[in-house]
């Protein structure tokens, strides 16, 4: 088997990078691990940039999203018994849509198996070689047996667990990682939300998030140890929970009802540099990691590939070497300003430690700040709608 880029992860990048490159003529292979439904299904965080919805839609996979997805010029910090939103758009001109993952995932996959395009699910064993040569190979096992697929290039882009950047060796690379001593507890319920806008809470007893899918979809997040089972967590301490973190403000409840998923977490922030070895070009969080309070984690990996995809395409059709080589100094400026505006609102909004009011006296001061200027006001809302792309 012959392509052109062997593509590593059915996620948001590998797929969007696919269907990138179709539109420049590039043929790519994606082999992604699980099955089609399981990666359908996955239950993953959903807020797109502006910029993320320009991609999508000036990609041609945007219809559903535009009819089903939310979009959202505001969001809401709840404090100190208060409630404040931030006017993102009449901030910075640009707005948030409220759009699942999976909702995207689904959508790049039928958009490329109606063009004949190729992904083969479910393969076993991927082991890439000849990096740094002119024809490296992916070799990988499925229910028909062993294969390989010859390419120009390896695009990694299958995410925090994947096997791509072990690939390459390890002292190609520096990485920068924190852990955060806390996890996240989602959960997905049939309930109508009691917001039109995301709220952020940060309470005594840890951060809460109040997010949605639908008009009869909440979604919602509990700060909880990173040592917690979820089977600690039945549904009604979830509900208890919640309340206390959200009904903050007066005369305000929130609805509740079936919950149909729930989950738990942990909160790491990683970058790994460079994001390219020889002829492995990594993407998303195959090299990228944030907490989610940022909800920046799609958005990175579109951004990655709308760059990589550039770049392949002015290989193939100019023999340009230049895209390909700015590929990783380019995709970092953007990845370090999310690094750091997730490590902010995470480092805002969570307890911290319990041990230390000194830490919370700071975080009050710099939501009232948030609140207060229209300068430091200006600046969440611009990182969280997301900075133009370069
Ligand atoms: N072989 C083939 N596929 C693999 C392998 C492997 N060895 N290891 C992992 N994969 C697949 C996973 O099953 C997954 O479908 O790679 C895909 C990676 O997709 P994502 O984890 O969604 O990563 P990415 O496309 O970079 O999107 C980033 O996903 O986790 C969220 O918060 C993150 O929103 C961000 C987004
Ligand atoms: C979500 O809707 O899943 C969501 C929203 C905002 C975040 C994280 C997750 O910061």
């Amino acid at each position: 088997m012959r392509t052109q880029v062997g593509i590593v992860g059915a996620g948001p990048a590998g797929l969007m990078l696919a269907h990138l490159l179709r539109l420049r003529g590039v043929d790519s292979v994606v082999l992604e691990a699980r099955s089609r439904d399981y990666v359908q299904r996955r239950v993953r965080a959903g807020v797109l940039e502006q910029g993320s919805v320009d991609l999508l839609t000036e990609a041609g996979v945007a219809d559903r999203l535009h009819r089903e997805g939310a979009r959202h010029e505001g969001i809401e910090l709840r404090f100190a018994g208060r409630a404040h939103r931030v006017p993102m758009t009449e901030l910075t001109g640009r707005a948030i849509t409220v759009y699942g993952q999976q909702e995207v995932v689904k959508d790049l996959i039928a958009a490329r198996l109606a063009a004949g395009g190729e992904i083969r699910f479910e393969v076993q064993d991927v082991r890439l070689d000849g990096l740094d040569g002119a024809d490296p190979v992916i070799r990988f096992r499925d229910a028909a047996g062993d294969h390989e697929l010859h390419c120009d290039f390896v695009a990694g882009c299958d995410g925090s667990h994947g096997v791509s950047r072990g690939s390459a060796p390890a002292e190609a690379f520096t990485s920068y990682e924190r852990t955060y001593p806390f996890a996240w507890l989602g959960v997905l319920a049939e309930a109508s939300p009691a917001v039109h806008e995301l709220v952020y809470a940060n309470h005594e007893r840890g951060f809460a998030l109040y997010s949605l899918r639908s008009p009869e979809i909440s979604r919602l997040y509990l700060q909880v140890d990173p040592d917690e089972e979820i089977e600690d967590w039945p549904d009604e301490r979830i509900w208890a929970e919640l309340r206390t973190r959200l009904e903050t403000v007066p005369g305000w409840t929130l609805n509740t009802g079936p919950i149909l998923e729930k989950g738990i977490t942990p909160m790491r922030s990683l970058v790994i540099e460079p994001m390219r070895w020889q002829r492995l070009f990594l993407a998303g969080d195959a090299v990228h990691i944030v907490p989610p309070t940022g909800a920046k984690g799609m958005n990175l990996a579109l951004a990655d590939v709308a760059l990589l995809a550039d770049a392949f395409a002015g290989w193939y059709a100019e023999s340009r070497t230049d895209l390909l080589d700015a590929y990783s100094d380019t995709a970092l400026r953007r990845v370090w300003r999310a690094q750091h505006f997730s490590w902010w609102m995470t480092s805002m909004l969570h307890r911290l430690d319990d041990q230390d009011p000194y830490e919370a006296k700071l975080q009050t001061s710099t939501l009232d700040y948030v609140a207060t200027s229209r300068a430091y006001a200006t600046s969440l809302a611009e990182n969280y709608v997301g900075l133009p792309r370069v």
